[in-house]
């Protein structure tokens, strides 16, 4: 008798196994992927997998369903180990019905997602599906719903990430949106809420689905991928690095990753990082890489708004987010883009016991028609709401321009800002020097002999008085101007200081943060 039960689960197992079975998933590693269990094994740790729903079965009849084997109905849940830290993971099998998502494929990411939700472990979706299973209708609709509505309730409580490995269209690609970081594999991942088809239908735009939806379109254009990688195995070794510096949940510390890099190291090359002319650009990168451990700096959403650079990095071992003003592109301008990246990524730090570095060195807002049309004061605010609301450590460092709404914007001292250091080369005013010898020395310039030589002069009498960081420092709005290259050392000390800093707001519902 019991042979014949062991046999019984041998054959279970073996079609579960097999999947989509071996023609399928050919098909699925000549178009370059691997197929769900070939992903689940290569991201966890080894043998830490532990299946759960294997046995589950669609219950759909119609459209000849009934007749139709889908192994797992085409996703494989469960949970494991990442760096011996405990994961929940669901991925979606193409070589099964394409992935697509019935009611009890559904149903087992929901299972994944309540237990993860309860148990505050980080959440990891493999994407690569055709959507909606066409044959059950309005039940697939409503395991999409199901599904965004626990994204919802997991947001900011643990870690949400997803790969998107393979096609992600209609309404699917909302669950991945509602998640913390999207990481797509070129060429391979699509993501659209209508296809090229229906495009080209409805708008009589040609496009193909690769510009339209893959994965450098959403870097670079739409700002919905954070990370792109080249193949499957390089997406999956992005998630295991982005989990290396986030806690399990919003209650836990992240990990701390000790560094034989001395804390205290003092970096020459900061002091002449900046140039001599202050409208000339430098690479706030190089300054980024010379302050954090080992010069590892994870980078997100490089490509998109590159005038602001947002990342996490370690100081002393324990994770830190950093957000840069970059010269080099748009003069380090904020425009609508970086603010929806910088405000994005704030409320993403905040959430998960993260201090925030800011590294100010902006103009301002960038000027234009397009950007006030586009909605700069909707989208601006959303970046003195997401750092006036964080209660995380908050440390800025003005490296060099800080001037007028842009100073306030970058986490400045009345933001609530922890600690606020400048280098010597800081400039905090109302505006540039021109610009504003240009309106308070209009008169005087205008009636000048040389206007051009009395507005270089006006403006160079205005930098001595207020283009420096001792007239902010001299009200308490800096508390320290430092030598630069002892940047990494104050900024580990004001972390150090900091790590328990408690900081309630008052109870409310939830504020109503400008979208
Ligand atoms: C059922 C599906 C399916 C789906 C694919 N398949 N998508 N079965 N429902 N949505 C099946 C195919 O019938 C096929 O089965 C197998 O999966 C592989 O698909 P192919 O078409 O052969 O693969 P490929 O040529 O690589 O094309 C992949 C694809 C295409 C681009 C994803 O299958 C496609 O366009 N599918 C439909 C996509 C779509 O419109 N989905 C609905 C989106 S709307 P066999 O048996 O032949 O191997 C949506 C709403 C969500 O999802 C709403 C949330 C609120």
């Amino acid at each position: 008798m019991h042979v014949d039960k062991d046999k019984e689960l041998a054959r279970r197992l073996a079609q579960i196994e097999a999947m989509g079975g071996p023609e399928r998933t050919a098909r699925q590693h000549e178009m370059g992927k691997w197929t769900a269990r070939e992903r689940i094994a290569y991201l966890l740790d080894p043998e830490t997998f532990e299946e759960i729903g294997a046995h589950v079965q669609h219950r759909s009849t119609r459209f000849g369903m009934s007749t139709v084997d889908a192994p797992a109905d085409g996703v494989v849940t469960g949970f494991g180990r990442i760096d011996g830290r405990l994961v929940y993971v669901f991925a979606q099998d193409f070589t099964v019905l394409g992935g697509s998502l019935g009611e009890m494929h559904a149903a087992k990411i929901q299972r994944v997602q309540d237990l993860a939700l309860k148990a505050g472990v980080p959440i990891i979706g493999l994407n690569d599906s055709g959507g909606a299973r066409i044959q059950e209708g309005v039940d697939a609709l409503n395991g999409y719903g199901e599904i965004f509505k626990r994204n919802t309730w997991s947001s900011g409580v643990i870690p949400q990430i997803t790969v998107i490995m393979g096609p992600s269209a209609g309404g699917a690609v909302y669950s991945p949106a509602l998640t913390d970081v999207i990481i797509m594999v070129k060429h391979t991942a699509q993501m659209f809420i209508t296809g090229p088809q229906v495009i080209q239908t409805v708008t009589g735009e040609t496009v193909s689905a690769e510009a339209l939806g893959g994965a450098e379109a959403h870097l670079r254009r739409s700002g919905v991928a954070h990370l792109v990688a080249a193949d499957d195995g390089q997406a999956l070794d992005l998630v295991r690095r982005l989990l290396s510096f986030l806690p399990q949940n919003w209650m836990e510390q992240p990990p701390v990753r000790p560094s034989d890099d001395p804390v205290g190291r003092v970096e020459m090359a900061l002091s002449s990082v900046i140039p001599e002319d202050p409208n000339k650009p430098y690479n706030v990168l190089e300054v980024i890489a010379r302050i954090v451990d080992g010069g590892d700096f994870f980078e997100l959403q490089k490509g998109y708004a590159d005038n602001l650079v947002v990342g996490l990095g370690r100081i002393g071992g324990r994770s830190v987010g950093l957000v840069a003003n970059q010269p080099r592109v748009l003069a380090g301008t904020l425009d609508i883009n970086a603010s929806d990246k910088l405000a994005r990524f704030v409320r993403f730090l905040d959430a998960f016991n993260i201090p925030v570095i800011t590294l100010v060195d902006t103009p301002g807002y960038l000027p234009g028609t397009a950007q006030e049309y586009g909605g700069i004061i909707r989208h601006g605010a959303k970046v003195l709401y997401a750092y006036a609301e964080a209660t995380v450590p908050k440390v800025t460092l003005i490296l060099r321009k800080a001037y007028g709404g842009a100073y306030l914007a970058m986490c400045s001292r009345s933001l609530g800002a922890d600690l606020v250091f400048a280098w010597p080369s800081a400039e905090i005013a109302v505006m540039g020097p021109e610009g504003a010898a240009n309106i308070i020395f209009r008169r005087e310039i205008e009636s000048s002999d040389d206007p051009v030589q009395a507005r270089s002069a006006k403006a160079d009498e205005y930098r001595q008085l207020f283009a420096n960081p001792y007239v902010a420092a001299s009200r308490g709005y800096i508390d320290s101007v430092i030598d630069p290259a002892a940047t990494r050392g104050h900024l580990a000390q004001a972390l150090m200081v900091l790590y328990n800093k408690r900081d309630d707001r008052v109870r409310r519902r939830h504020g109503n943060m400008p979208v």
